[in-house]
């Protein structure tokens, strides 16, 4: 099999499992006792916080341990709405995050926040003028704004600076959903000086169910888990030691891959969308061609549902995904293809590869050719006037 699907998740790197394993067998204790092997848990959650915190510039009294994205950007988000009050609270966000930022959103909106999810161009780039208006009328920094970082759909990298430095100027505090940019593209929060960052392991070879929040030195912060004071109070619940000394391993690959400048992701991803585009007509790359993350491919084809496709593809062992992941299967188009005014037939004929570093050129190439042949075969069954889910729906 060929796994493209790397903006879904991607597989351990062989150096990260094996830094997890003596965690998972005799190194079981509770980092919070005091006996040796207690003690040795400690220091390797410590480790772990000093490789997360320099693969974003932070420091380690910066990171706080979470059970993932999600967990991240929920403690984040209802700490905002808290701290800004719902009398006049404003929450401003973007039309294309990840449902892990929109649905709290949501929440805050139906208690009496004002929401404003702020457009995207058809490149699926901020709205930056539309933002500074959202910001300029939430009255005393009465509010917070959450804008993520790269787009897990488009893999569109999100004008960060600009729009926390728009935040900043009207005294809003600043969250980022980094999770699809952490690991991938350079994140530096020394140079964006955003208040609230959340990333996630599992997005750059480390495991499922472990992430972290950062939390600006000198920021008013509260946790959302309360219980035994771990991560000095701020996030409650037995360490995960095995996931957080992955997580930090997984952080230390990660730069070390960034350091040496390797472009061998993104060398892999352009040869196959310039595969695509000399091969198969009515195919079109989506995003802003000058705004992306190295490994992610999005595109669409003319005549052609990206249902059947998927089935096609998995037949030849090729995993991918149509959109996002959360929308495979389902055959409505996403909100960030309607975000950036994808009509109908677009949105539905649209693929989501992830190249990772664990693929290899040859395979991107094999994969350009499966998809040619599955595009071929489908718009075949489609001109016979058979519609492609019907035929190949199990
Ligand atoms: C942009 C973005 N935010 C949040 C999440 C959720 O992260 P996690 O799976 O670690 O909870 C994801 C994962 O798909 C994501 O891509």
């Amino acid at each position: 099999m060929i796994y493209l699907d790397a903006n879904a998740t991607t597989p351990l790197l062989p150096e990260v499992l094996e830094a997890m394993m003596p965690w998972l067998t005799g190194g079981f204790h509770n980092p919070n006792a005091s006996y040796r092997g207690a003690k040795a848990a400690r220091q390797a959650i410590d480790t772990a916080r000093e490789q997360v915190a320099a693969l974003i510039g932070a420091q380690p009294d910066e990171i706080v341990f979470t059970s993932g994205g999600t967990e991240s950007t929920n403690t984040a988000l209802k700490w905002l709405a808290r701290l800004v009050g719902r009398k006049s609270g404003r929450a401003i966000t973007s039309a294309i995050e990840h449902s892990a930022v929109l649905k709290p959103c949501e929440t805050f909106e139906e208690v009496g926040y004002r929401l404003d999810r702020i457009g995207v161009n058809s490149l699926g780039r901020l709205d930056l003028d539309a933002l500074r208006a959202a910001c300029a009328s939430a009255k005393d920094g009465g509010g917070f704004a959450s804008i993520m970082w790269a787009n897990n759909e488009t893999g569109v990298i999100q004008p960060l600076a600009e729009a926390c430095a728009i935040a900043k100027e009207h005294g809003l505090a600043f969250h980022t959903d980094a999770i699809q940019a952490v690991g991938k593209i350079p994140v530096d929060v020394r140079e964006t000086p955003v208040d609230f960052l959340s990333l996630s392991a599992h997005k750059f070879h480390g495991p499922k169910g472990v992430g972290a929040l950062y939390v600006r030195s000198g920021c008013r912060f509260e946790p959302l888990l309360r219980g035994g004071g771990q991560e000095s109070g701020r996030r409650s619940g037995t360490e995960n030691t095995a996931g957080i000394v992955g997580f930090g391993k997984a952080a230390e690959l990660a730069k070390q891959l960034l350091d040496s400048g390797d472009q061998s992701i993104r060398t892999m991803r352009d040869a196959f969308e310039a595969k695509l585009l000399e091969t198969i007509t009515g195919c079109e790359i989506n995003g802003d061609p000058d705004h992306r993350l190295p490994g992610t491919s999005h595109v669409s084809f003319e005549r052609c549902e990206a249902a059947g496709l998927l089935i096609l593809l998995d037949d030849m062992g090729i995993a991918c995904s149509a959109g996002s992941a959360c929308m495979t299967g389902k055959q409505q188009p996403s909100h960030v293809q309607k975000a950036m005014g994808f009509n109908d037939a677009k949105a539905k004929s649209s693929l989501r590869l992830g190249f990772s570093r664990l693929n290899t050129l040859e395979e991107a190439m094999q994969a350009a050719e499966a998809v040619l042949k599955a595009v071929e075969k489908l718009r075949r069954v489609q001109g016979s006037g058979v519609g492609p889910v019907t035929v190949y729906t199990p």
